[in-house]
């Protein structure tokens, strides 16, 4: 997951970590057993340095369809082009027709993104549903130590990095890959009205070169879109871990260093969303997967990624994957790196508003934001009332796009939040009645706002470990919803935006 929103709430984390989750700290770096080999540790142990700036993008050998890479500027920006990134503060799934070439694709100029469920006619003329009503599948393809501890256990493992050196670790992986999520998930998801998942997965189930991870994911991600399919509910796949880690934690498969931004690194991370792009994005997927994301969670700021850097790396990355991808439908997301709406507007234009209408390399660039109410500290002393106003105010705040940007030009998803809060604190697993309807009135107020001010949600997560609190959507359903559609209200218009 998630969660680490900005630096202070990062190196606040820790104090935080006893009281609302069972999340470790993050930890240091280790040498992975048995990996001597300079190759191994140059990945990591590099020091990110601002070498990889935008204008020596051109280095990288990238070759979409007729966009040129080869020149000094991509796509007419440079680095000093993009507005300076603003101080971090920070229906029951309905099957649906196969897509075909004559699908009416959405992303092209000037097509309208459906903003919310009233606006029937954008909803209908698109294959995809109105609301993205979805859940994460996390600590599965990439495994998170806090969500999973069972698979730990034994093992002196902190990450997908450490466990994958442990021995025996291939069959411990095929053992939980095989079971921790099956067909009834779908089936179960697919009852309580959920109709997307966002499948987080490492670059290593396509390249583990020069470093301990172990392949085999993606047979995996494959069944589960199957599974999708049959149950009417629509795939993101999301690059969660990228090569050098992209934010040094442990959801990366590796803490520790940020290490993403080196050339290599970053010319790695194109290729491998390419043999995603090559396979997921082609025609015979079109009726089932949405979207690629390109990168999760970036951690931008001194000593990690520059925004920069990272919005020319998207350009890229976004050139390649929309080039590669036969399904021009496909939604190619991009996390902010919790730098705001704001500073990816010119982003979201600039790609979505190529200067020839008829080009076929131009589409939907999407802007994915994770808004949890439980990283920063001060979420944690808000009142019941003051949680659900925060909620509210998504659509002013956090989904709020710059008055010169339209859901067109930077469509937006949240693709992680949580109903885990302080108040109401589920974390024991005890459903009173107090917690029970706070927990519905947070839930029901997050999804509203998401669900006015962009394509939809993706709860993180479907199963916690063996928490039965709220961070899993699972014990949401079987406590809370209790045999509800998660589309119906218990208390509709909790936001005064109706
Ligand atoms: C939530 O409840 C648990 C168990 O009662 C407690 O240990 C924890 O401190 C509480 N967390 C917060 C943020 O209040
Ligand atoms: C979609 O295609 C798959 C695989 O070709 C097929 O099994 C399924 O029945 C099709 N679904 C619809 C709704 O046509
Ligand atoms: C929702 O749809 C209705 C009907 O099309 C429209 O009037 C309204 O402005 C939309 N709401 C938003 C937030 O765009
Ligand atoms: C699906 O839901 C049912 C009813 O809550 C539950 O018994 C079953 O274990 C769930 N299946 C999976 C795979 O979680
Ligand atoms: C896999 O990654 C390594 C770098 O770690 C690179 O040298 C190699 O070309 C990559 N293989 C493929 C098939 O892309
Ligand atoms: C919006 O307007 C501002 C100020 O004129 C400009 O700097 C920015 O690039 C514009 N953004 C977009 C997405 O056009």
């Amino acid at each position: 997951m998630s969660g680490m929103h900005s630096f202070a709430a990062w190196t606040a984390f820790a104090l935080l970590a006893s009281t609302i989750d069972a999340r470790p700290q993050v930890h240091r770096h280790r040498r992975p057993h048995g990996q001597g080999t300079a190759s191994a540790d140059d990945l990591y142990t590099a020091v990110a340095t601002p070498t990889a700036t935008a204008t020596n993008f051109p280095s990288l050998s990238i070759q979409p369809s007729h966009h040129s890479l080869s020149s000094t500027a991509p796509y007419g920006f440079t680095a000093s082009g993009f507005a300076a990134a603003p101080t971090v503060t920070h229906s029951r799934g309905q099957p649906y027709a196969n897509a075909s070439s004559t699908a009416s694709p959405i992303g092209q100029p000037n097509s309208p993104y459906p903003l919310n469920d009233t606006n029937s006619a954008s909803a209908t003329s698109s294959k995809y549903p109105a609301k993205f009503r979805g859940v994460n599948l996390g600590s599965w393809l990439v495994l998170e130590s806090w969500m999973t501890p069972d698979v730990f256990q034994g093992t002196d493992a902190v990450n997908q990095w450490t466990f994958d050196s442990t021995d025996g670790a291939e069959a411990r992986l095929q053992q939980h890959w095989s079971t921790y999520i099956t067909e009834g998930d779908f089936q179960n998801m697919s009852s309580w009205g959920i109709n997307a998942v966002r499948i987080p997965i490492g670059y290593w189930a396509y390249n583990n070169s020069g470093t301990p991870y172990i392949t085999g994911a993606d047979a995996y991600l494959e069944t589960a879109i199957g599974w999708a399919r049959q149950h009417g509910i629509w795939v993101m796949i999301d690059c969660h871990g990228s090569p050098g880690s992209q934010n040094g934690a442990e959801h990366s498969g590796h803490a520790g260093a940020v290490s993403w931004q080196s050339d290599d690194n970053l010319q790695l991370s194109i290729v491998v969303l390419q043999t995603i792009a090559a396979k997921y994005g082609a025609m015979q997927y079109a009726d089932v997967v949405m979207g690629i994301e390109l990168v999760n969670e970036p951690k931008i700021g001194s000593g990690a990624n520059s925004l920069a850097t990272t919005q020319a790396w998207a350009a890229q990355a976004y050139h390649a994957v929309r080039a590669t991808a036969e399904n021009k439908a496909l939604y190619i997301l991009h996390h902010d790196g919790f730098t705001g709406v704001q500073s990816w507007a010119a982003v979201g234009t600039e790609l979505n508003s190529d200067s020839a209408p008829s080009d076929e390399d131009q589409g939907t660039f999407a802007l994915d934001l994770h808004l949890y109410q439980n990283q920063d500290p001060a979420d944690k002393s808000l009142s019941l009332d003051q949680h659900i106003a925060k909620a509210c105010a998504y659509p002013t705040t956090d989904l709020l796009l710059p008055s010169n940007t339209s859901t067109a030009t930077l469509p937006l998803f949240v693709g992680e939040f949580s109903a885990q809060i302080s108040i109401p604190n589920t974390t024991d697993g005890i459903w009173t009645p107090d917690l029970l309807e706070g927990t519905r009135k947070v839930f029901e107020a997050q999804i509203d706002a998401f669900e006015h001010s962009s394509q939809g949600w993706f709860v993180w997560s479907l199963k916690q470990g063996g928490d039965t609190g709220a961070w899993s959507l699972e014990a949401i359903m079987e406590n809370v919803y209790a045999g509800e559609a998660i589309t119906e209200r218990k208390y509709p218009g909790i936001c005064p935006f109706g």
